[in-house]
């Protein structure tokens, strides 16, 4: 049984750099660490930090002085305002390119347009985004309708930075057919944009898939449906604890890939897992793409 691993699969530049200054400010021993909700989606590793001191929390109410990480899905003004009013020194570990979004959003608002933001509303970094805009935008998640208020002549479209770009060329089309002015920015992030093709175009290789991270990863998720969609069983893991030795009977080859928030010794422990069940030594995507062309 043939194991090829996705190109890019794991830890993503955002996700990196943010773990990198926790791990930094969590050497400074002389103030408690604080972070507004778990650091990356993936428990296994939020576990490690706080067993090093970092502390998760909820809300940044009557904290004692301290350092506050925010995480790189970013969040509002609110969240620095009250961060500023409670002497706490911000960690500011959003990614640039939600930075961006978020800085855009403002820019479409300041020029009149009508903000459409394709994203998960319930996402920390699509709410941040709302915030950044006083709530002045509508919210829209994969083939949902366009709000029923109606479309005004100027539309400004913003993208959550892990969604998938077919769903995103969907709704600009639509709104294209609707509006005389439509401006699109492409938010969503080079690293999340080939992670996707990758998968797409592994899964349709191979019998079977294999998705390393966590549950309540939206980029992992994405990668799941992509997968999925492709027609070829797909199972979507936390752990190699719960790669089932049946998912492999009769398969030739078993696609791996993971999401941003999967630390590479999770994406090996997967591998060799699938070794102990009958796999050879993993190959890159990459190397088999080289011994096609
Ligand atoms: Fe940033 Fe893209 Fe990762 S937006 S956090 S580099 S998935």
């Amino acid at each position: 049984m043939e194991i090829i691993l996705a190109k890019s699969a794991g830890f993503c530049f955002g996700v990196k750099r943010a773990l990198e200054m926790v791990q930094k400010a969590l050497q400074d021993r002389s103030a408690p660490v604080f972070c507004l909700g778990p650091l990356i989606h993936n428990p296994a590793v939020v576990e490690e930090l706080e067993q090093n001191g970092l502390q998760v929390i909820d809300n940044i109410r009557n904290l004692p002085a301290g350092r506050l990480v925010i995480r790189s899905h970013g969040v509002g003004p609110g969240v620095y305002r009250e961060a500023a009013a409670q002497n706490l020194e911000i960690v500011d570990a959003t990614c640039p390119f939600v930075k961006n979004v978020q800085q855009l959003a403002v820019f479409l608002v300041d020029q009149g347009y009508q903000v459409i933001i394709f994203g998960e509303k319930e996402h920390a970094e699509v709410a941040g985004v709302l915030e950044s805009v006083g709530g002045n935008a509508f919210v829209i998640h994969g083939q949902e309708a366009l709000p029923e208020s109606g479309i005004g002549p100027k539309v400004g479209v913003i993208s959550q930075t892990t969604q998938d770009i077919a769903g995103y060329q969907r709704l600009v089309s639509e709104l294209i057919a609707q509006t005389k002015e439509v401006r699109v920015f492409n938010t969503i992030c080079l690293a999340t944009s080939q992670r996707q093709q990758e998968a797409a175009e592994l899964s349709k290789k191979v019998d079977i898939m294999i998705v390393v991270g966590g549950r309540n990863s939206a980029n992992t998720k994405r990668l799941t449906e992509i997968s999925q969609a492709s027609g070829t069983p797909t199972h979507q893991v936390e752990s190699s604890n719960e790669l089932k030795p049946e998912w492999f009977e009769g398969v030739q080859q078993v696609g791996v890939t993971a999401g941003a928030s999967t630390p590479d010794h999770q994406i090996d422990e997967v591998i060799q897992k699938i070794r102990n069940l009958g796999g050879k030594q993993a190959v890159s995507a990459e190397s088999i793409e080289t011994k096609e062309n």
